[in-house]
């Protein structure tokens, strides 16, 4: 079986585009699709972070940025969560996913040209998704918000992109499929279908349908993209990249099949949980509750799976930095979804449900265990496709330290803020004037933390960059050394 321990040949390629190439010959590099599709996600995600550092602020003093419209808190909320959402966190995991089916099928990506062009098709598609939603055009539906027309370019481009894996698997050399490719078919099926349904594409000018069916609509869709696309993108970049930094074959290929079955299985059944506040159907909120708990299953094969392939080699986070975010990323996931099913619980849920506390849930998913992830797949992808080292370790590992304590700070304000503001929802003995002077401490700790993460991005952006135009070259790589490209 294909699998991600084998050896590496470097190719030694020039960062961004040789002196005198053409666009279009560049356009043909083998991984140049990857790397333009990581570079691409590396920008946004400075770009959109920074926005969730103006929303912060604005929590903090409301009238901050009073009287200019797109800087108001319902532009920069929605450019922010869509941004992070679709141009960082989809558009690297397609950078990653081309570099991993490409290895898994033992062949080059079917077209780097189409793959490029997706790219571009992609970014065009960001630029108008931020106009729009900062001059506030939106259907107004949580992770659903772009504008019709940009639903349909965007299925037109995941469409392309589903092409361009789907034939590189056909000729794939090696008959049996490594996890990492059935996660990502799984993604690559799914997601596309699931934007379609959820935003109801079918009725252009609204994209929802009416009423309160119209929220459980809305949240099967939402946590579709969650559990089907989210996390089974994050799961498979995770299962590339562990064996591949430690050079150790995964522990179980049963296990992660039973992972990927029942991920499929338990994660449709729980939109509701979103909703359990709600006069919505109380069998729709059991089955969502049941589906929640029994999520355990896919999350508990995965863990074990991970921390047993990790066995004998966990002192390599000390040496490789890409291994330090994914591996870091893998145990924020663990915590996400012990979290997850005790909020899925009717009683637990009406503590926290209207407060900061699902606030840093999310991030804590979509941050702290899939941004890390993918932040470390950039920092293997990058230096390995280019055969070059990562330009400067000192700053990776001070992004990683920057994220790390920024994104702790700002995960334990937002669990306390979200505590008092649950207990100041349910006793009628403080106003709610007094709960909002309760919780600001709180806000401001996270707007503080929030910007030693925003640097984190930042920094990124140039240590890619200087790593593709000036990192030290090396020679080839194999066995334990294969890391060497991501920082050993
Ligand atoms: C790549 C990193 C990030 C990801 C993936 C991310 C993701 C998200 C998501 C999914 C939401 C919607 C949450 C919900 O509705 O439950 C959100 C909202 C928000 N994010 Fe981020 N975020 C990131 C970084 C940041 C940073 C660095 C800050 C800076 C402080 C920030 C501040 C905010 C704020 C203020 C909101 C609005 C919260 C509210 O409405 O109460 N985010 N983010
Ligand atoms: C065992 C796994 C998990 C369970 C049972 C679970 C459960 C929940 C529940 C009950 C809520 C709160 C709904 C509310 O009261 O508003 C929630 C919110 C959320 N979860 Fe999870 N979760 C899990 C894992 C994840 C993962 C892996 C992700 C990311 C891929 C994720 C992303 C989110 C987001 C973004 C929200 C906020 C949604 C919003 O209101 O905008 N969760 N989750």
């Amino acid at each position: 079986m294909a699998s991600p321990t084998g050896s590496i040949a470097l190719p030694q390629a020039t960062g961004l585009r040789a002196r005198g190439q053409s666009l279009w010959d560049a356009w043909s590099v083998p991984h140049s699709a990857a790397r333009n599709f990581i570079y691409s996600a590396t920008f946004w995600v400075a770009l959109t972070d920074t926005m969730g550092l103006v929303t912060s602020t604005e929590f903090v003093d409301p009238d901050l940025f009073g009287g200019i419209p797109w800087m108001e808190f319902g532009r920069m909320r929605s450019m922010h969560v869509n941004g992070v959402a679709f141009l960082w966190l989809s558009m690297g995991y397609a950078g990653a996913f081309f570099y991993i089916i490409s290895k898994l099928s033992g062949r080059p990506l079917y077209s780097e040209r189409l793959g490029n062009i997706t790219m571009l098709l992609w970014n065009i598609w960001g630029v108008a998704l931020i106009l729009t939603l900062g001059a506030g055009l939106t259907q107004g539906r949580e992770y659903a918000e772009a504008i019709w027309p940009l639903d349909i370019m965007f299925l037109v481009i995941l469409g392309l992109i589903a092409f361009n894996i789907f034939m590189t698997l056909a000729s794939r050399v090696e008959p049996r499929l490594y996890v990492s490719a059935w996660y990502i078919i799984g993604a690559m099926v799914w997601f596309p279908n699931v934007y379609a349904i959820g935003n109801v594409v079918w009725n252009p000018p609204y994209g929802s349908l009416q009423g309160i069916n119209d929220a459980t609509w809305n949240w099967f869709y939402g946590h579709n993209i969650l559990g089907l696309w989210f996390t089974t993108g994050g799961v498979a970049i995770a299962y590339y990249m562990i064996p591949a930094i430690t050079r150790t074959p995964v522990y179980s290929h049963l296990l992660s099949m039973v992972g990927f079955w029942t991920l499929g299985l338990f994660y449709t059944m729980v939109g509701q949980h979103h909703l359990l506040q709600t006069p919505t159907p109380g069998w729709l909120k059991t089955v969502a509750t049941l589906g929640s708990i029994s999520l355990f299953v896919p999350v508990l094969t995965f863990i074990t799976n991970i921390f047993m392939t990790m066995r004998g080699n966990w002192q390599k986070i000390y040496e490789s930095v890409p291994l330090k975010f994914v591996v870091t990323g893998v145990i924020f996931y663990l915590i996400t979804c012990i979290q997850g099913p005790f909020q899925a619980t009717q009683g637990f849920n009406r503590l926290i449900h209207f407060t900061q506390w699902i606030i840093g849930h999310a991030h804590l998913a979509l941050l702290g265990a899939f941004t890390f992830i993918l932040m470390g797949a950039c920092y293997y992808i990058i230096p390995v496709t280019l055969g070059r080292r990562i330009y400067s370790i000192k700053l990776a590992e001070a992004q990683f330290w920057l994220m790390t304590l920024g994104f702790l700070g700002f995960f334990i304000s937002l669990q306390i803020a979200g505590l008092i503001q649950g207990a100041c929802w349910m006793t009628t003995n403080h106003s709610v004037y007094w709960c909002l002077t309760a919780i600001r401490p709180y806000l401001i700790a996270r707007s503080v933390s929030g910007a030693l993460m925003v640097s984190g991005g930042w920094i990124q952006i140039y240590n890619l960059y200087k790593t593709a135009t000036a990192g030290q070259y090396i020679s080839s790589v194999s066995g334990p050394a294969a890391a060497d490209a991501g920082g050993l």
